[in-house]
């Protein structure tokens, strides 16, 4: 690589999870940091990071269709961008992207992207460089303070997985489940509130295996976090994502029927509603013992709304087990939920299992379920007609003088009046769609 002028101005692009965006948001707070500034709008970048997801195929394919475009960008602009690929994708096939895509002038891994700037130093005089460490606590104590946030942030507390459920690549692209300190914790949520924030959702792929120890040394589980957020007067609302059933405590289920601000809503992933599937997926649950946690939920907190994640056509998935997937989803009457076809990750378990399921197999599957829950979806939808609650007001709509924000609930709704970006206002909901409502915004908070 030849030597070249450092760049100017970036862009950041995630795909993935949250976790992702989250990462993405510091990536740009530290690029920022070093005088780069964003791309303004619709022109091309000097920098650009794609901030990739490893979890199913078409998530990785993205990342080479991706380069490709941004180098026929840079050669029609008589320009070629400086290009680093960061993410789960980084992590897993660093080695990979470096031989197959010359234009990558860097490869981060999720645990080392504090790293860039030296990084980008280094491309810049014609060394290529690839950092996949993964040394996740070195990685927040160096990255900048938080001094922008919208209304609504996330906030990484843990990372890492340790389930290594047979499909997922999760356990090595973010490698052991860590808990962030709480006092780190403590002071980039203020952080957060202070630039802005009025909801935070905590974020980790198992959020709930959180622990830490307070300020005076005693064993803190997730709900002594989530405890001690809600004393923070500024911060109106926490979420949380994702949460793993192995890891749900007592104080977890009692903290939503306690603690105001901890909103109704529960993304509990289950996978599958067969027990031969879970046992092959290495979930360590069944689905009963899934169920009695969701009515201790709803014991805890009865309006709250749930979710989960399903995967279709794991090897060996027999009809009679996709009946029982479909059984359990009647069962539960989710208010949203994701269904994903099974993707085969190279190096994981599942990939080389027999009786993997043929592609239009798994179509109809995923067509029936996403059918079911679209249903259930729009039931939770229409039964919230009527409800004046609180939403938190998070951007204009597309008309003048119509608002979007979310309901404790986590749907979406739309409403048209006086307010401000950051406002929790009080909206009737009187108009339910499949994946949004209208309201009227109502002046006064009946007591
Ligand atoms: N840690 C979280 C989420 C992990 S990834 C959890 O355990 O719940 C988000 C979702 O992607 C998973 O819940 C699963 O439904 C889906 N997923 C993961 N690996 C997959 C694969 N190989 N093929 C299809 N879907 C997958
Ligand atoms: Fe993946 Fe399972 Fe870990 Fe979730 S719990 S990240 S699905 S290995
Ligand atoms: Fe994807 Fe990595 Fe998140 S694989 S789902 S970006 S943890």
């Amino acid at each position: 690589m030849r030597q070249r002028d450092l760049p100017r101005t970036y862009r950041v692009k995630s795909f993935g999870c949250q976790m992702n965006v989250y990462d993405g948001e510091r990536m740009a707070e530290l690029l920022s940091e070093q005088g780069i500034t964003p791309a303004p709008e619709g022109e091309e970048a000097d920098l650009v990071v794609l901030n990739t997801c490893h979890i199913r195929e078409k998530a990785a394919e993205k990342v080479y269709s991706d380069i490709g475009r941004l180098v026929k960008a840079g050669e029609e602009a008589g320009r070629k961008p400086m290009i680093a690929v960061a993410g789960c994708v980084a992590q897993a096939e660093g080695e990979e992207i470096m031989a197959r895509a010359p234009a990558v002038g860097m490869v981060v891994g999720p645990q080392a992207y504090h790293r860039l700037p030296e990084m980008i130093v280094k491309a810049a005089s014609g060394t290529r460089a690839t950092d996949t460490d993964m040394p996740a606590d070195a990685k927040f104590a160096a990255l900048p303070k938080r001094r922008k946030s919208g209304p609504s942030a996330f906030l990484t507390i843990q990372e890492g997985c340790d389930k290594f459920c047979t499909y997922c690549v999760v356990p090595y692209t973010r490698g052991a489940e860590i808990s962030r300190p709480f006092s780190d914790l403590l002071r980039e949520a203020e952080r957060l509130v202070e630039a802005g924030a009025r909801e935070i959702t905590l974020l980790g792929q198992n959020v709930n295996a959180w622990t830490g120890e307070d300020d005076k040394g005693r064993a803190l589980g997730f709900d002594g976090l989530i405890r001690a957020l809600a004393d923070m007067s500024g911060l109106a609302r926490i979420r949380y994502t994702t949460s793993h059933p192995n890891d749900v405590t007592d104080g977890l289920i009692a903290a939503h029927g306690e603690v105001d601000k901890l909103m109704p809503y529960l993304h509990l992933p289950v996978q599958s509603g067969s027990d031969p599937v879970l046992k092959a997926m290495n979930r360590s649950h069944t689905v009963e013992s899934y169920l009695r946690l969701l009515e201790r939920f709803r014991a805890a907190r009865p309006d709250i709304a749930l979710s989960g994640d399903f995967i279709v056509g794991f090897p060996g998935e027999s009809e009679a087990d996709f009946a029982a997937t479909l059984a359990l989803v009647d069962a539960v009457g989710y208010a949203q939920a994701y269904s994903f076809k099974y993707s085969p990750r190279p190096g994981t378990p599942a990939a080389i299992m027999d009786d993997q399921i043929a592609a239009e197999v798994m179509d109809e599957r995923l067509q029936r379920l996403q059918a079911a829950i679209n249903r259930d979806q729009y039931a939770f939808n229409k039964a919230s007609l009527g409800t004046t609650c609180e939403v938190l007001v998070e951007r204009r709509g597309k008309l003048p003088g119509q608002w979007l924000g979310k309901t404790p609930w986590l749907q979406s709704a739309w409403f048209e009046g006086d307010v401000q970006i950051g406002d929790l206002v009080q909206v009737e909901l009187v108009e339910a769609g499949p994946n949004s409502l209208a309201g009227m915004l109502r002046e006064t908070v009946a007591a």
